[in-house]
């Protein structure tokens, strides 16, 4: 089966490859990739030279690169590729309506053109906006996103529903909570607090910091989205989560103690504008349809997240130094294109 990755040097597209070449090790894997500030090529080094894998940096909103890279009756599309953090898209929204929106309607024609027999995309809960205590957020509950990442995220599933609606196109879609594990860009809650922790540098903490959301690791994402993409009905929308529903401040908590910090790390900073306060998804359906389940204790994750930081030093400075294009050309060059 030939599978065709976008945003697969990303954080979970690339835990999914990775885990892809252990599931499917002669299966091809083509990951197209812009390579952002968030698309880092070591995140696949390790599948880096095997023979079934190939890597084509270019922009899904780029009908012509895309054209060239997914071969006709692709079997399998895994739309990862996106602006992925609330805060950048606070601050502008342009690259979120490009990419997630522009970017995925691209995709979805050229899918189309290609003959690609099925069509996995990755969505988020936060499509589900803010939900009231003691409610979740079903797969058919109406959509009403808040801040512009999430509203980008709801006009990708809309248009990716359309392609299903009128042209018969085999997509399924996927509306995760939040991941966390090793290899993400270290500027969402987790790999945030951690990689300053590990420097005695603050933390900063949203308003209150009782927001919550429901950690799942990436590891239990990735089964999760292969299980949907061989068996999940046709047109249908599953819903994964962690199962760990956790505010901020505990989540912090937690880390601090796991890496024996002071709590005084927690420094209060203004709040996001229009913060969501809590994310709930109701997994029912994957559940009882699909039989998955998470398998990873949020502590028992986090704590290996963190034993992966650690060791990781030399990835972490890469990441935030902003040298990592020049990096990645000089390491990577040659593997850039097949
Ligand atoms: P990420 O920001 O770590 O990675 C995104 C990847 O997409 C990067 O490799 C980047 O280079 C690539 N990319 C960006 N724009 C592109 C473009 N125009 N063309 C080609 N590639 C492009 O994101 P992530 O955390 O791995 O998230 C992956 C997907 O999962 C996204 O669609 C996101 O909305 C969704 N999601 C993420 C979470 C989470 O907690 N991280 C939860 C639910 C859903
Ligand atoms: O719910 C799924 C979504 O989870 C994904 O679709 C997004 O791609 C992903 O970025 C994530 O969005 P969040 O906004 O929930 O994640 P983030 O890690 O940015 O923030 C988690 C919570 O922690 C949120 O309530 C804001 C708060 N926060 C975040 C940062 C970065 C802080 O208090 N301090 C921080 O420094």
């Amino acid at each position: 089966m030939a599978v065709f990755i976008t945003g697969g040097a990303g954080f979970i597209g690339s835990a999914f490859i990775r885990a892809w070449a252990q599931w499917y090790p002669a299966e091809t894997v083509i990951n197209f990739d812009k390579l952002t500030y968030a698309g880092n090529l070591d995140n696949v080094a390790a599948v880096a030279h095997h023979p079934t894998y190939c890597f084509v940096r270019g922009d899904i909103c780029d009908a012509e690169a895309l054209r060239a890279a997914l071969p006709d009756g692709c079997d399998a599309v895994v739309h990862f590729a996106a602006e992925s953090h609330v805060d950048r898209s606070i601050l502008s929204a342009r690259e979120f309506i490009m990419t997630n929106v522009l970017g995925t309607q691209v995709l979805l024609d050229v899918a189309r053109e290609k003959g690609v027999k099925r069509f996995l995309h990755i969505s988020t809960d936060e499509v589900g906006g803010s939900i009231p205590e003691g409610q979740l957020f079903a797969e058919d509950s109406p959509l009403a996103p808040s801040s512009p990442y999430a509203a980008s995220k709801a006009a990708a599933e809309h248009l990716v529903r359309a392609a299903v609606h009128t042209f018969g196109l085999n997509a399924v879609i996927t509306r995760t909570s939040n991941n966390y594990g090793p290899y993400q860009f270290p500027e969402k809650l987790i790999p945030l607090a951690l990689t300053n922790a590990l420097e005695d540098r603050p933390i900063p903490v949203y308003g209150d910091g009782r927001q919550v959301r429901d950690w799942i690791h990436v590891d239990d994402h990735c089964t999760a989205l292969r299980m949907v993409l061989e068996k999940g009905r046709p047109g249908a929308t599953y819903h994964i989560g962690g199962r760990a529903p956790l505010e901020n401040r505990t989540v912090l908590t937690m880390l601090l103690e796991l890496l024996g910090k002071p709590m005084s790390l927690l420094t209060e900073v203004t709040d996001r504008p229009g913060h969501d306060r809590r994310y709930a998804v109701d997994c029912s359906r994957i559940e009882r349809e699909l039989g998955w389940r998470p398998q990873i204790p949020f502590a028992e994750g986090l704590a290996q997240t963190i034993t992966w930081y650690r060791e990781h030093r030399d990835w972490v400075a890469r990441a935030r130094s902003g040298e990592y294009r020049r990096y990645y050309a000089q390491m990577y060059g040659a593997l850039c294109r097949c």
